[in-house]
């Protein structure tokens, strides 16, 4: 059994934790797409694991993990990531492979991510500036690029990285008048990427395929949400990769029909973090008690997440556009305690009524939602196990989110932990 656990919404869905449940009876669990601007946070027990690079069955000590060629990697994010774990009594050694063919991020493009957002001012993009977009365009500008593979060459990346340093830098001091960045500090730090990760790095595209032909059992694990998807998403408020499904098969060189099921995890409100239209935002004391109740605060960036109520017209789009499975929708324990609750089941835009979700932003940013009202539940549901026990008006709200983004709920989160989540035998 394949699966592919993929975001519906502008990403902080609560993947980590949906992949962290499902690893349990994965052999693999396999990274795709995004870089360190990821943040993935499960809970086992008392302890608390937040993870940017490694995929989320890293805390399982049996799990394989692979991270492929459309990552763009961070070599200071993933090292300490490694370490990290290890010091926690967790080792990813002969268990940990990365793409040979992914793409490095390296402290200039930090810099130009930072440079770039500050000289837009107002119109920044509110990137997470760990340098996703910089050394995405070097990877489709191609002449720029260094990926892992070119760390067992140091000969020839000391000679890459002065060709690269010298265009960089005259980008860098003529459009911001920045400080220069010194090659050869790039190139000791490259030295040392290499002895801690060259062990772990190989083509990662085989060993899938040697692994699907053994009949292993793979998890792929998205990062971001379909909403940041480059080329479906909100448009130029998105990140740099595919963080639609579209993204798994290009983002791991395994062909999408080998994914028995795809899972899409939406939380049972809107979030995002950074700029961009956001129909169903919540500029007042509700949103508050939302950001406030459900910790909405960034595990990258530790940015306060904007919040909103579920937006059907959003998610229907992403199970649309992943022929989406089943959901799991989390956070349901949050939204206890609200006297009542609202779903956005379509827009009206310039008079005329839509449920099909308009990606053009200049549209979007007149969409004004068209609201189903629930009551809500006071009751503390974070101990539930069976979704019978969940009061009515929790129940129906469920009911109201699977009929209108036209997938069934099969995963309900009512708490942090892995344990606090509740499955359903339900059908299309
Ligand atoms: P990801 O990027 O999709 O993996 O999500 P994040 O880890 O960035 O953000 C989700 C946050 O919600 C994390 O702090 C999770 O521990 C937490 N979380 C996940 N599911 C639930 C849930 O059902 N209820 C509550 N209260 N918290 C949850
Ligand atoms: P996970 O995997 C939420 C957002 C940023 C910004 C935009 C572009 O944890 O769901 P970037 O640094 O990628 O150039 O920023 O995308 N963004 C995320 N928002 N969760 C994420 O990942 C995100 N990754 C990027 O906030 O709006
Ligand atoms: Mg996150």
């Amino acid at each position: 059994m394949n699966r592919c656990v993929i975001g519906l919404q502008w990403g902080d869905e609560g993947k980590g934790k949906v992949v962290d449940i499902l690893a349990e009876d994965s052999d693999i669990v396999v990274r795709y797409n995004g870089g360190a601007n990821a943040g993935h946070t499960v809970v086992v027990g008392s302890e608390k694991f937040a993870l940017h690079l490694l995929p989320s069955g890293a805390v399982r000590p049996e799990t394989a993990c692979v991270v492929t060629n459309a990552v763009v990697i961070d070599p200071e994010t993933i090292i300490e990531e490694i370490e990290g774990l290890k010091r926690r009594g967790i080792s990813l050694d002969n268990r940990l492979f990365i793409s040979e063919n992914a793409h490095i991020v390296l402290d200039y493009h930090k810099t130009e991510d930072r440079l770039r957002e500050e000289s837009l001012g107002k119109n920044k993009i509110g990137t997470t500036i760990r340098g996703i977009g910089p050394c995405s365009a070097d990877k489709v500008g191609r002449s720029y690029a260094v990926r892992m593979g070119d760390l067992r060459d140091l000969v020839e990346l000391e000679a890459k990285l002065k060709v690269i340093l010298e265009y960089k830098n005259r980008i860098f001091t003529s459009l911001y008048n920045a400080e220069l960045i010194d090659a050869s500090a790039i190139f000791e730090k490259c030295k040392s990427y290499a002895e801690k990760l060259l062990p772990f790095t190989l083509d990662t595209t085989e060993y899938l395929h040697t692994a699907l032909g053994r009949g292993k059992s793979i998890l792929f694990e998205g990062a971001q949400g379909t909403l940041l998807d480059i080329d479906h998403g909100t448009f130029p408020f998105v990140t740099s990769s595919n963080a639609s499904v579209l993204g798994m098969p290009a983002g791991s060189g395994v062909p999408a029909k080998a994914v028995d099921e795809f899972i899409g995890v939406a939380k049972a409100y809107t979030t995002r973090v950074g700029e961009g239209p956001f129909p169903s935002e919540l500029d007042d004391e509700i949103g508050q008690y939302i950001r406030d109740k459900g910790h909405e605060y960034g595990t990258t960036t530790g940015r306060p997440r904007r919040c909103g109520w579920f937006d059907a017209v959003v998610v229907g789009y992403s199970v649309a556009l992943g022929a989406i499975d089943s959901v799991a929708l989390m956070h349901v324990d949050t939204l206890a305690g609200l006297n009542e609750l609202k779903v956005c089941i379509g827009y009206e835009i310039d008079g005329k009524r839509t449920t099909f979700f308009p990606a053009n932003i200049a549209r979007l940013a007149k969409a004004k939602c068209i609201y189903e009202t629930l009551p809500g539940w006071k009751e503390d549901i974070t101990g539930a196990s069976d979704f019978s026990e969940l009061p009515v008006n929790a129940r129906n709200y469920v009911m109201l989110v699977e009929k209108s983004v036209k997938a069934p709920v099969r995963m309900v989160g009512v708490g942090p932990n892995r344990r606090q989540t509740i499955f359903r035998d339900v059908s299309r």
